[in-house]
């Protein structure tokens, strides 16, 4: 693409003060630029004149499978899972694309160091976690690391640096998810350079297409993999691969299994596993009416009772239809730093525009069917999110300890 094309496409989207500084770039910059050009989707900036329904369907509940019926039949699905995994068909997924803004910190979040007699890594906590699988099938598993563009070059040189913590180098893939970019509250690109348009991440739903994009689909067929096992970065209790969860799902014969565990209160404020015109959904607490709140499930628990923790266990076959398929983009305000007209750089205190993400909890609602797997809290659950106080650093660090892990 020249610029004479660039100035032609930018101006049929009435965005071509993406060019304002063109002339005073260098020629490797002005190269940068229009390669962002032709790489970047801009379709995405439509969305914004469509009308942002959020119609709900008729929810209704989706019995988890509980913890005392995964005890009683935990033979049984162990042998599966292990099956499976010495057979390589199960990989596991990490989601480490975010920009982890809540945490703040400087480095991507897998880098950050939770440790206080000692340094102890988040990525370190996860590695180890799936090394315990490792461990009991003797069998590496492929393990898909996905980055995004802001921290991609920096997550895989901490992995290289620190030796991959023992886990085997060519078993680890990397890959970028797909950016979005980013605009004003007018539908007009932020640039966060001169010769860069501003961008994120488009959402943790991106998983899937990217990787394809990335020309990973070719593993999954040489290697046979049928299951995909997707977990957050955030979670370092995070149990993934886990043979009974792998086991149980693919006895059940569903598209895509989900780690849950049991509400701490009646009021938490997290999504739960539900129905939705009979597909597998998700409802957000603030959904709840008075009489879900109150629907009991054939033990007499609740029966709107179990929120996911971004543990999914998706079958690959099920997944060509979700990539075919336009999945609903959440159209996010945000603090977003750019240039002004004066070429300064603005870090704004309040949200001034637009991210366009894709959510992983839609990706589900494409699906046919959903085992909810329960685990407990206290032993699988420890997000990081923050610093200080809920589903921080501290919080983790507690948890970790409960769990005998030395922090
Ligand atoms: P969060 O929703 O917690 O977002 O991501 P985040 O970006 O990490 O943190 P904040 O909101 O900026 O503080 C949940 C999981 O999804 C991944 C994250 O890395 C985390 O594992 N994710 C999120 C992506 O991989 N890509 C994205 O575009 C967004």
């Amino acid at each position: 693409m020249n610029r004479d094309d660039a100035y032609k496409m930018l101006s049929s989207i009435g965005q071509q003060h993406v060019l304002r500084y063109y002339d005073e770039l260098s020629e490797a910059q002005q190269k940068l630029l229009l390669s962002q050009i032709e790489e970047t989707d801009f379709s995405v900036l439509t969305r914004l004149s469509e009308t942002q329904t959020d119609l709900k369907g008729t929810f209704s509940p989706l019995e988890a499978m509980q913890c005392a019926e995964i005890e009683k039949r935990k033979e049984e699905f162990y042998e599966v899972g292990i099956k499976n995994l010495k057979e390589g068909k199960v990989a596991a997924l990490l989601l480490a694309g975010g920009m982890g803004t809540r945490l703040g910190a400087e480095v991507p979040k897998g880098v950050y160091d939770i440790g206080i007699k000692k340094p102890l890594y988040i990525f370190e906590c996860l590695i180890n976690n799936l090394m315990d699988v490792v461990k009991q099938t003797d069998k590496w598993i492929r393990l898909f690391v996905m980055t995004s563009e802001k921290n991609h070059d920096a997550t895989v040189q901490f992995f290289k640096e620190k030796d991959f913590f023992g886990y085997k180098e060519e078993m680890v893939t990397f890959f970028k998810q797909d950016m979005a970019p980013a605009c004003d509250f007018n539908g007009n690109l932020y640039m966060e350079s001169k010769y860069r348009i501003s961008t994120s991440p488009n959402g943790n739903a991106g998983w899937y297409t990217s990787m394809l994009r990335a020309g990973l689909g070719k593993i999954l067929s040489e290697e046979g993999i049928e299951w995909i096992n997707i977990f957050a970065v955030d979670n370092v209790l995070q149990r993934m691969c886990d043979p009974c969860f792998i086991g149980a799902t693919v006895l059940a014969d569903v598209a895509v299994g989900s780690k849950v565990v049991r509400k701490a209160s009646p009021d938490e404020k997290v999504g739960v596993m539900c129905l939705e015109d009979g597909k597998p959904s998700i409802v957000e607490y603030y959904e709840l009416s008075d009489e879900m709140r109150n629907a009991k499930d054939s033990n007499g628990d609740s029966a709107y009772n179990y929120g996911v923790i971004l543990n999914y266990l998706f079958r690959v076959s099920d997944l060509e239809s979700v990539a075919e398929k336009k999945m609903p983009m959440h159209i996010v305000k945000k603090k977003i730093p750019y240039i002004d007209e004066k070429g300064e750089y603005v870090s704004p205190s309040e949200p001034n525009g637009y991210k366009f993400e894709q959510l992983v909890i839609d990706m589900i609602r494409q699906l046919s069917s959903c085992l909810p797997y329960e685990v407990i809290r206290d032993k699988e659950f420890a997000p990081i999110k923050n610093l200080t106080g809920v589903d921080s650093v501290e919080t983790a660090r507690i948890l970790l300890q409960k769990n005998g892990i030395e922090v």
